[in-house]
């Protein structure tokens, strides 16, 4: 199967897993991202049997809206029963690596906000370490000098990822060469550093099931 046939799969086994909980009244948290994307177009069809949804970006709320789907602001709801996203690289403890598409801070917001993360990823997301793929850190634009050099120091190479302004008005900084043996410790430490808005690693608050596509079939897993 091609990368795309696996993330259709997987967003339609996260259909199948949220659909019998739905009701009138549900309000959903949406991801954002090509996986997540693919899970908001068949959302669609579900349209007229939940509420709503709050969207992790401006990006997700537009697709959202465009399937006639109404987009809240997270302020007017409560907890959300699930939040549904891809991710960059995923662990056996699912923890992981998000904002490759930069909207890593919105993303971390609303799955603070719910109460099941379900995460839907082609299977060349599952690493056994995290930090293959560059972690992203959202700074504020004053500070991105600074947090860059307290990053060297922690061993990485931050690369500013120019051109791009997040949906908070903020920048951000790829760490390369970065692997990371305690996700949990270093999202501490890095959201510790002055300047920094969060940083891509959710591991304190990981995803508590994987939909994760491969030639097999869809893989069901929860943490180790
Ligand atoms: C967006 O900022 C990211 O966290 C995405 O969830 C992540 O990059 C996965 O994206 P794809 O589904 O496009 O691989």
């Amino acid at each position: 199967m091609t990368q795309d046939e696996l993330k259709d799969a997987v967003a339609a086994a996260a259909i199948d897993e949220i659909r019998p909980h739905l009701a009138r009244d549900t309000v959903l948290g949406i991801g954002t991202g090509s996986t997540a994307s693919r899970f908001i177009d068949r959302l669609a069809e579900l349209r007229l049997d939940f509420a709503g949804a709050v969207a992790s970006s401006e990006a997700s709320a537009k697709r959202l809206r465009d399937h006639g789907i109404d987009v809240l602001e997270l302020n007017s709801v409560g907890t959300l029963p699930f939040y549904i996203d891809g991710a960059d690289e995923v662990n056996a403890h699912l923890h992981m690596i998000k904002g490759g598409g930069g909207a890593l801070t919105r993303e971390k917001i609303v799955a603070a906000c719910s109460q099941r993360f379900i995460c839907i990823a082609d299977a060349s997301k599952r690493v056994e370490r995290l930090g293959n793929f560059p972690l992203p850190v959202e700074v504020i634009p004053m500070a991105r000098s600074y947090v860059a050099r307290e990053l060297v120091k922690l061993g990485a190479d931050p690369v500013y990822r120019e051109g791009v302004v997040t949906d908070n008005g903020n920048q951000i900084l790829d760490c390369f060469e970065f692997p990371i043996d305690d996700p949990v410790a270093m999202e501490a430490r890095l959201n510790g550093i002055v300047g920094v808005v969060t940083n891509g690693l959710f591991a304190a608050r990981g995803a508590d099931v994987l939909l994760l596509g491969t030639d097999q079939g869809v893989e069901r897993l929860t943490p180790q």
